[in-house]
């Protein structure tokens, strides 16, 4: 093993990660979590079955792989960490959520160097992961050809842009500790956060983190010596920007399909006054220009070896678009629901295109019932009516953050 990774490797064993609690907050956010909703999600279809193979790639204390676990009941679930220490939290966690000791196979691997894990897998769920690895390319390349085909990937990745100021701390810390000792490291970082000035504008960018991490997860978890760890005092961490990670899905010939909080990376949202020259703009400079504004720390998205369809370009405006199986409607609007039947928040463009959706009415019915409310004047012509259609479809599942 590089001294990097055995690096990574003694933090994790140290201070495992996610130092969540069993039980209580197992169901948050469990969009990723669902081969089901990710598979519709990206491809507009339903996988043939829900009896597939997942890799949870660096499943840390098992918090992932107990959402996974309960999202997709038919599923054989594989999961691989490099600590040993993180793999014992996570089979305790599934333990306590009372399941046996073969739902889940454990085991301790290094991403970079994985050997023979069966037959490729549907979807590899990946988080928080490969910008700890010194090579993410290596790590890359093992998961992908670990994947089917057809199969869908879901990565979360640090975003460069996002975590500036908290590169920013990492670096200044590293300055007062020897990055040897993370006792020692600790001691720093929660003293200089102590004593920093409350109108630091990084203070004030900790301090709306700790919120939104105690609002989300709990107190606990928002102050633990793990979070300041794996945020602070991070032995490895690459700082990618989005056309690095485009470059490295590009190099393992993998599609990038779309991300979870799409919404976020309207271009409209950041440069409202200048429709015309953001037009101009090919979709990955569009998002590289998003990228630099966005303040989020990660990027969510799902990608594939295969470039999977969008339905935009073979539906006609006289098809009757099919209602979806995951869609709900409730008396008053559409209700996006996840493998366990929970709700996932749609925006507002969304919820109208789906309700408008009943399997009779036509595409030029609906872009007629939805152009006054969404501002577009010309769907009597038929490049307005591409148009309005375009951007209904690019609404299709649109997530609000
Ligand atoms: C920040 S945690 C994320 C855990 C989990 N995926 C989640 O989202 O909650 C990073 C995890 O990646 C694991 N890891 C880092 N490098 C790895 C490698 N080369 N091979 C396997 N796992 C690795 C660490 O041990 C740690 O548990």
């Amino acid at each position: 093993m590089d001294q990097a990774t055995a690096a990574v490797r003694q933090q994790y064993e140290a201070f495992p990660f996610p130092d969540l609690p069993f039980g209580a907050l197992a169901d948050l956010t469990p969009g990723p979590s669902s081969y089901r909703f990710g598979h519709y999600y990206c491809t507009h279809r339903l996988p043939a079955t829900q009896a597939v193979r997942i890799l949870d790639a660096g499943c840390g204390t098992g918090f992932s792989t107990l959402k996974l676990r309960q999202a997709n009941p038919d599923a054989e679930i594989v999961a691989v960490d490099l600590s040993e220490a993180s793999l014992v939290r996570a089979q305790a966690r599934l333990a306590a959520a009372g399941y046996g000791s073969d739902a889940v196979t454990f085991l301790q691997a290094d991403l970079q160097h994985l050997s023979d894990l069966g037959t490729p897998f549907d979807y590899i769920h990946c988080t928080g992961v490969l910008h700890h690895l010194p090579t993410p390319q290596r790590g890359l390349n093992q998961l992908k050809s670990r994947l089917k085909p057809d199969g869908v990937m879901c990565l979360m990745l640090y975003s460069g842009p996002g975590r500036a100021l908290i590169r920013e701390v990492q670096q200044l810390l590293r300055q007062l500790w020897d990055g040897q000792d993370l006792s020692e490291g600790l001691m720093v970082c929660r003293t200089f956060w102590a004593g920093l000035p409350t109108e630091h504008p990084y203070k004030q960018d900790y301090q709306r983190q700790k919120k939104v991490l105690a609002d989300n997860f709990g107190a606990e978890f928002a102050d633990s010596d793990a979070f300041l760890v794996d945020t602070y005092l991070q032995v490895c961490e690459q700082a990618l920007y989005l056309p690095d990670v485009f470059a490295l899905l590009a190099v393992e010939q993998l599609c990038f399909l779309r991300f979870l909080d799409e919404a976020d990376w309207a271009a409209q949202r950041f440069f409202p006054g200048l429709p015309d020259y953001v037009a101009a703009l090919s979709l990955p400079a569009r998002y590289a220009l998003v990228d630099r504004l966005r303040t989020d720390r990660n990027y969510t998205f799902y990608a594939s070896p295969q470039a999977f369809e969008r339905p935009a370009l073979t539906w006609l405006p006289d098809a009757i678009p099919e209602p979806s199986p995951l869609i709900r409607m409730s008396a008053e609007q559409a209700i996006l629901e996840n493998g366990l039947g929970q709700q996932l928040p749609l925006t507002e463009v969304s919820r109208a295109f789906w309700k408008a959706i009943d399997g009779q009415q036509s595409w030029r019915q609906i872009c007629f019932a939805l152009a006054p409310s969404l501002g577009f004047s010309e769907v009597d012509t038929e490049v307005g009516l591409r148009g309005l259609m375009q951007a209904l479809l690019e609404h299709y599942f649109v997530l609000q953050h």
